[in-house]
């Protein structure tokens, strides 16, 4: 057993030989806010920082070591805030930056470090900059990002990851690229001028306390210089990009970009860039965190994997495989604001909350950092957003005919109010509308119910706290049948097993360990055995 203190080194401090030399992001739990559906502090039905600050000791108690906060900035608003039009401010709509400086200040207060979102793959079509290339084709501006003549036929066949070509014509005529949104340009990173900037912006909010960033669209950045067609189309089906999108993503220069961002945070100890790195491969995903580039690179795997045991079991091992390699810790992600609710995608109902719980098991016991998307911890199903309520391009640009993921971004359930506590009582409609029976979802409740899944999530944060082979240490993973067993052996020989029964009929997991923590009452504990009925999660300790 260990304490909190002696699970992770103080920001850049080093004791060696102990537990306490592990910078802090390793084996991290990052709670992942989508800021403008959190909490809403002024009444305004969107989601700030003021409303955050308000509930850090919720994050405090549940036992998350960090959070990253979606991205915080004025925005044209065509992509949730992915659209920036200034790197460095707050949007008003959220605060100012004396209200993140204070958040900042309460979350260290707490033992939290705060992690915000930044996005250099393109800016906003409202940033200063896209707004002086349009004026004046000749401006160092225009120069920082992809324009081509005026032509019938736009330059090649690259497609949007939202729809249709990913080039669109000015008001003169020329074509520019953007690989989301039209409203998305996306950057020139052959312009010296471009990284400066950047890093002035890293410098900036890093000055002001946070303890890193995640990453977006790290794969992205640089283009073919040649503008050749990409030899096949985009899959939204498909665990990442691969050969078929090699003129658009994942350019060798881009590791340059990382090593650099990497020796700004080394400038200041124990902070942390973790990518969003949207590859096939996972060896490629896993060179993005070689030692002197991120710290970390999203495993997506099983976020994208069916409720398979071979499904899981292969994500797993091919993530442990390739990080290992390079010597970075695996950050796994089950949820985040861009897929489908867990429940929903393994499921629904009884059965996809179930194996959410099962789930959410076995990622907390693996060795690495793990993210958690705000609401996955009280079992939250995907919303069914009314057409005319939905806000996603992805939704929008295809005339419906893609969901979107307005669905996974709906405001948190809090308490039993009429408007579940998301705003203050009398305040405005919530920006994105809460389905009327989510009170039966709201922390208040299930904080009180110890067979809750935030229960549950509570439980298994604290084991993970207390037990050195959870979380941290080495792992190996075998299936037999439908039943996947993650076994973690700590630096200290202490093992524990995560079995997780996938299959339709129960397992007997011979064991005269100690049952941990299971998923479900359902779980049975006789002399020798462990009987796990389907859809459930075991952690053993054994002796
Ligand atoms: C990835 C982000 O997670 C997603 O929400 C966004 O739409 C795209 N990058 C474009 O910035
Ligand atoms: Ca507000």
């Amino acid at each position: 057993m260990r304490s909190p203190a002696q699970r992770h080194a103080p920001a850049g401090a080093a004791a060696p030989g102990t537990r306490t030399d592990i910078p802090w992001w390793r084996t991290a739990v990052v709670y992942q806010v989508y800021l403008r559906s959190f909490a809403d502090g002024n009444g305004d039905g969107i989601g700030d920082l003021a409303g955050l600050r308000s509930r850090l000791p919720y994050l405090s108690w549940l036992g998350v070591d960090a959070l990253w906060i979606n991205p915080h900035y004025p925005s044209g608003g065509a992509d949730g805030g992915y659209d920036i039009s200034d790197y460095r401010a707050v949007d008003p709509e959220y605060g100012d930056v004396a209200d993140l400086e204070a958040l900042v200040a309460d979350a260290r207060a707490l033992g939290l470090r705060v992690l915000l979102d930044i996005v250099p793959n393109h800016t906003s079509d409202q940033h200063p900059w896209f707004q002086a290339a349009l004026a004046d084709p000749d401006s160092p501006e225009a120069g920082r990002y992809h324009f081509a003549p005026a032509s019938e036929e736009p330059p090649n066949n690259w497609q949007s990851l939202f729809g249709g070509p990913a080039w669109s014509r000015t008001p003169d005529g020329r074509w520019y690229l953007h690989l989301f949104a039209p409203e998305q340009p996306d950057l020139n990173w052959r312009d010296p001028a471009v990284a400066e900037d950047f890093e002035r912006t890293l410098r900036f909010w890093l000055d002001r306390g946070v303890d890193g960033f995640r990453v977006d669209v790290a794969y992205g950045l640089f283009k073919d210089p040649g503008l050749r067609d990409n030899p096949g189309s985009y899959s939204p089906t498909l665990f990442g990009h691969g050969p078929e999108q090699a003129m658009t993503w994942n350019q060798p220069e881009v590791h340059d970009v990382w090593r650099r961002w990497r020796s700004v945070c080394d400038e200041y100890p124990g902070t942390m860039l973790v990518g969003e790195v949207c590859l096939a491969d996972p060896e490629q995903v896993a060179l993005y965190s070689r030692p002197d580039e991120m710290h970390q690179s999203f495993c997506f795997r099983l976020l994208k994997s069916g409720w398979s045991a071979e499904a899981f079991a292969d994500g797993v091992r091919s993530a442990l495989d390739a990080f290992g390699t390079v010597g970075a810790p695996v950050s796994w992600v089950l949820g985040n604001h861009d897929k489908d609710r867990q429940v929903t995608r393994f499921g629904g109902g009884e059965v996809g909350e179930a194996r959410a719980r099962a789930a959410a098991l076995m990622m907390l016991s693996l060795p690495g950092s793990a993210y958690v998307y705000a609401g996955d911890e009280l079992g939250l199903p995907q919303a069914d957003v009314p057409a005319e309520a939905r806000r996603d391009p992805i939704f929008l640009r295809s005339g419906g005919a893609r969901a979107g993921r307005d669905g996974c971004r709906v405001p948190m359930p809090w308490n039993d109010s009429p408007g579940v506590g998301f705003s203050a009582a009398g305040a405005e409609q919530p920006w994105l509308p809460v389905p009327g029976e989510w009170n039966r979802f709201a922390v208040s409740r299930q904080a009180r119910d110890g067979g809750s899944v935030l229960t549950l999530y509570r439980r298994a944060l604290a084991l993970r706290e207390a037990h050195a082979a959870l979380g941290s240490g080495r792992a190996t993973v075998s299936t037999r049948g439908n039943v996947l067993t993650v076994r973690c052996t700590a630096d200290d020989g202490s093992v524990v097993r995560c079995v997780v029964n996938m299959g339709s009929g129960t397992a007997l997991v011979r064991s005269r360990g100690t049952v941990l923590l299971s998923s479900s009452t359902a779980v049975r504990r006789s002399a020798a055995s462990v009987a796990l009925p389907p859809d459930t999660a075991v952690w053993l300790a054994d002796r």
